[in-house]
């Protein structure tokens, strides 16, 4: 019998689903809300590879709780993140880069509402409209309230205790990048089928420093331990750093992600003048930090682990060093000492 000449693959569905096979007990409300955020990433692609055709460039009107200017993509992929999740029954609240506060979604029943959401719906918006690749960024909590309503310290969890996050990067082609503590999985959109498929199974961040990624315009603000370090991988000659490039797309997103697959280190230190990060915890630095530790690197603010963190605001900001351990370990090690001077 002549092969048809399919080759089988394994979809972000049947991969979802296999994994809860892992799990007896579940009874597939945490695999549908995955599923749902598959959903609502190929809504905002689709939205993304066309945005130049749509009246969706640009700027939206509204100036949103980070003080930024919102990009009509910003906006839109918002609304469709709260769309796809508004009667999800696990899902019993939101938070989302765009809005001021958490949204309860309609009341769920007895036992329902068991997760909240947070998401950067779109990050890296301010390359959007010179096609520069962008992405959406999620973070999944039990909801520790039970009647079904959620509360702002539903979301106000440290990163430690996410069941899953993940990412999608709208590039060349769109991936999405997910964990739930079992090892990192990457799945590309096949845009014939309109599904993801298994393309990156396990990813594990090379030990190796190819990336130095940073936007070294902000080199003078920040405090000597960053200024060392930057340095030292710059400039010491050191083996391991003979064949660094430096990269930076300011897309977040798009810099994690080739640090991920490539090996390097990205860091976007606090202002040392404010003590202020850009990068916000919740659904920033978290997500992207239970991503790299599960493939095998590290995220610190210098003095602290981010996962560590017990967030005390919704749209908090931390300084983010994230990619190789070797890298994040030195980063550490040199803040501690310029800081005991
Ligand atoms: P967002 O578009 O969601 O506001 O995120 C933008 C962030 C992040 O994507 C990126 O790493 C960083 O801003 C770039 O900041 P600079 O332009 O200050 O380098
Ligand atoms: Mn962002
Ligand atoms: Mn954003």
């Amino acid at each position: 019998m002549t092969e048809i000449g399919f080759k089988d693959f394994e979809t972000l569905e049947s991969f979802i689903a296999k994994e809860q096979h892992l799990h007896p007990q579940s009874r597939g409300a945490f695999s549908n809300l995955l599923r749902r955020v598959g959903l609502a990433t190929k809504i905002i692609g689709s939205k993304v590879q066309r945005a130049g055709l749509l009246n969706v460039l640009g700027s939206a009107d509204g100036i949103n709780v980070q003080g930024e200017q919102q990009a009509k993509l910003d906006v839109l992929a918002n609304e469709v993140m709260r769309a796809t999740f508004r009667w999800m029954p696990s899902i019993s609240g939101l938070a989302s880069e765009e809005d001021d506060d958490v949204v309860n979604l309609p009341t769920r029943l007895e036992g329902q509402g068991q997760y909240v959401v947070l998401f950067d719906p779109l990050d890296g918006s301010s390359n959007i409209d010179a096609n520069v690749s962008v992405g959406t960024i999620f973070s999944i909590h039990r909801c520790q309230s039970t009647d079904g309503r959620c509360r702002l310290s539903d979301f106000l969890q440290p990163g430690n205790r996410q069941v899953a996050a993940g990412y999608v990067v709208y590039g060349s082609s769109t991936m999405f990048v997910y964990t739930t503590g079992s090892g990192v999985h990457g799945f590309t959109l096949d845009p014939e089928v309109g599904e993801y498929v298994l393309s990156h199974e396990n990813i594990r961040v090379p030990d190796v420093c190819k990336c130095f990624s940073a936007n070294d315009t902000n080199y003078k603000k920040w405090d000597e331990g960053s200024r060392r370090f930057a340095d030292h991988v710059r400039y010491s000659g050191e083996e391991r750093y003979k064949k660094t490039s430096s990269r930076y797309v300011g897309s977040l997103v798009s810099d994690f992600h080739r640090n991920l697959l490539y090996g390097g280190i990205f860091m976007y230190p606090a202002d040392a003048k404010t003590g202020k990060g850009k990068l916000r915890l919740l659904y920033e630095a978290s997500p992207l930090a239970m991503v790299i530790e599960q493939a095998g690197g590290a995220a610190t603010t210098g003095p602290q682990r981010i996962l560590d963190i017990v967030p005390k605001e919704l749209h908090q900001r931390v300084p983010l060093i994230i990619g190789n351990k070797h890298e994040v370990e030195l980063y550490e090690k040199m803040v501690k000492e310029a800081s005991a001077k």
